[in-house]
């Protein structure tokens, strides 16, 4: 164990630390009066839910395949590894709509139109599915971590 698998650790679990927060303030923001001040709080909690995206991305790729923990193998052969993959991976298929539709009402604000936000009752409920399976994500981890679900 190095001190960079500790530093790499600490940064996905500052992930943690970001992920949920954010996703559930921009549920919020997706409820609230989709106004000026609204719009600026939905995308400020965007941001953050991007940043933990991405340092989820790269701190467990570098923990996966870095040598930084187990080794790859036993990755590899660790159905629940797989399982926490496929789970991201849903993650990251859902976001596409909201991602898509925030960079569209992003680019509208700047130009000082008003974005029609008439599919914010539905990007709320993704949004919401997108909590729920990082919950459970959480779960496979600390099984995957243990050695549940290996070989
Ligand atoms: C591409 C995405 C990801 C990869 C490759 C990845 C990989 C890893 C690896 C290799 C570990 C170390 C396990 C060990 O100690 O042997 C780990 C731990 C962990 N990961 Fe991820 N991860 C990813 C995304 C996520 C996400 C999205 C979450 C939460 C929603 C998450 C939560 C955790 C937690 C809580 C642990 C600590 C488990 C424990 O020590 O009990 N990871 N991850």
């Amino acid at each position: 164990m190095s001190a960079a698998s500790a530093i790499v650790a600490a940064l996905h679990f500052l992930a943690l630390a970001l992920g949920p927060p954010s996703v559930f303030l921009r549920g919020r923001a997706l409820k609230g009066p989709l106004d000026a001040a609204g719009l600026t709080r939905l995308f400020a909690a965007d941001n953050v839910w991007g940043i933990a995206a991405l340092l989820w991305l790269v701190t467990g790729l570098l923990r996966a395949f870095g040598g930084l923990e187990k080794g790859n193998p036993f990755y590899l052969h660790s159905h629940l590894f797989w399982l926490k993959m496929a789970l991201f991976a849903a993650v990251g298929l859902l976001e596409i709509w909201p991602m898509v539709t925030f960079i569209r009402w992003r680019i509208q604000r700047g130009r000082g139109q008003a974005p029609d936000t008439s599919s914010a009752a539905a990007l709320w409920v993704l949004n919401h599915v997108e909590m729920g399976l990082v919950v459970v994500i959480v779960f496979v981890a600390s099984f995957m971590a243990r050695g549940f679900g290996t070989g």
